[in-house]
């Protein structure tokens, strides 16, 4: 018998990579978007098996997910030909992660009352690694009290896991809670099942996006940033267990997974969100690119052309320093906590500017980011930053913002 595999601790910017998961595909109709999901597996580094039951065939034939992840698919519980290339029991025993996607009320089911009469259950039975299950039905077999207490038995009993369903127009014609969860959020939540969680515990606030400042409703002061870099934030600090709240100016973005998104417009509103959170948080990053000034008396009625000249002036007031304000009542308490990391973002002496905010802000960590530099700083999705802080500067290689993100966690997780 093999030796238990020693599982290497992941990299939690791409804890899939190397990883080897199981999918079990049950019968039902959203089984043609398990293919996309192992694509992205697939893409994701991970090494991927699909185990499939009788049913789930009617939907997709098992040579797209073997041309998808170029191993051979377990369909039949008896087939020699299959047990001959790789035994269910050696694949259950090789997974570090088993996800069942779409699991039915009837995988579902089944799985619950310990039964093995097809590829999946078996499979899954037969794994000691995290299972993972997105389910797909029909509405009301979702809201049935048995499907009900069959999800809280894979649960409680079997520590399963759940992403999704989503709710939205289903296969059936109904509408509402049933639908599988996106390829992408089922990904996402098998890296969280992976990814260290060095940040379970810990609430976590970031601000992101620009800030608008109204000169009347239709106009507003604002500036380039997308909100990228701190939505990336928020997705790995969620990733590595952390609750996590999202104060976000106005942007194009999906909320990541998991995590609560306050939206704000304009700089005071997202100071008082910000206020109204401090000392819950154990870690704040203000990714943000508050605007510094606002306009002194914004009209509440849109301003014609004829009224304000064609040389206008706008007054303007300076908006108050968010992190600056949060760091000097932390100094004044004498605390530790929150810690503060902030960014800086500058066209020209980066970290020598950085290192003034440090002292003037009175916060942890600055991490310093050209905006100038092709592929860093605003619109793009990729970053390259300097992290400085009291004890020195910590240069991060170039890399996607999600990247970047995880190593200023890792910091931030070693100031914590
Ligand atoms: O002083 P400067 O704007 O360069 O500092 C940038 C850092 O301070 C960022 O972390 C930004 O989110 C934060 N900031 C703030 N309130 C402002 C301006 C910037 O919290 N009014």
């Amino acid at each position: 018998m093999d030796a238990p595999r020693i599982r290497p601790p992941r990299d939690p910017a791409a804890p899939l990579a190397g990883a080897i998961i199981v999918v079990g595909v049950a019968g039902g109709i959203a089984a043609y978007k398990a293919c996309e999901l192992v694509r992205l597996l697939t893409k994701a580094g991970a090494q991927v098996h699909v185990c499939m039951t009788r049913r789930a065939q009617k939907f997709v034939g098992p040579m797209t997910f073997q041309a998808l992840t170029g191993h051979p698919v377990f369909t039949e519980l008896f087939s020699l030909t299959e047990e001959a290339t790789i035994g269910h029991i050696q694949l259950a025993d090789r997974a570090d992660l088993m996800i069942i996607a779409p699991a039915t009320a009837n995988a579902i089911a089944r799985l619950a009352a310990g039964m093995s009469d097809d590829a999946v259950t078996t499979v899954a039975l037969a794994c000691t690694a995290p299972l993972l299950i997105a389910p797909s039905m029909n509405v009301n077999m979702w809201a049935h009290p048995l499907t009900r207490a069959n999800v809280t038995r894979l649960t409680e009993v079997a520590g399963a896991r759940v992403v999704g369903p989503d709710a939205g127009f289903l296969a059936c014609r109904w509408t509402g809670p049933g639908r599988l969860a996106e390829p992408a959020d089922i990904v996402e939540a098998a890296a969280r099942i992976l990814a260290p969680q060095d940040l379970a515990g810990k609430r976590v606030l970031v601000t992101a996006g620009p800030t608008h400042e109204a000169i009347d409703p239709a106009r507003y002061l604002g500036n380039r940033s997308t909100g990228k870099m701190g939505y990336a934030l928020a997705a790995a600090a969620a990733r590595r267990g952390a609750e996590v709240v999202l104060v976000s100016g106005p942007v194009a973005l999906e909320p990541p997974l998991g995590v609560e998104v306050i939206a704000v417009e304009d700089a005071r509103a997202m100071r008082a969100a910000i206020d109204a959170r401090v000392l819950a948080q154990d870690l704040i990053v203000m990714a943000a690119a508050v605007a510094d000034f606002r306009p002194v008396a914004p009209s509440d009625r849109k301003l014609k052309r004829t009224e304000i000249g064609y040389t206008p002036t706008i007054a303007l007031d300076s908006n108050p320093d968010i992190l600056g304000e949060i760091g000097q009542a932390r100094k004044a308490r004498g605390a530790a906590r929150p810690v503060l990391v902030g960014f800086a973002a500058e066209t020209h002496d980066v970290v020598d500017y950085a290192r003034a905010k440090l002292a003037s802000k009175a916060v942890d960590m600055i991490v310093a980011n050209d905006v100038t530099e092709a592929g860093a700083g605003f619109g793009t999705d990729t970053n390259r930053v300097v992290l400085v802080e009291p004890g020195g500067d910590t240069a991060i290689p170039a890399g996607t913002k999600a990247a970047v993100a995880h190593r200023i966690l890792d910091r931030a997780v070693a100031l914590l």
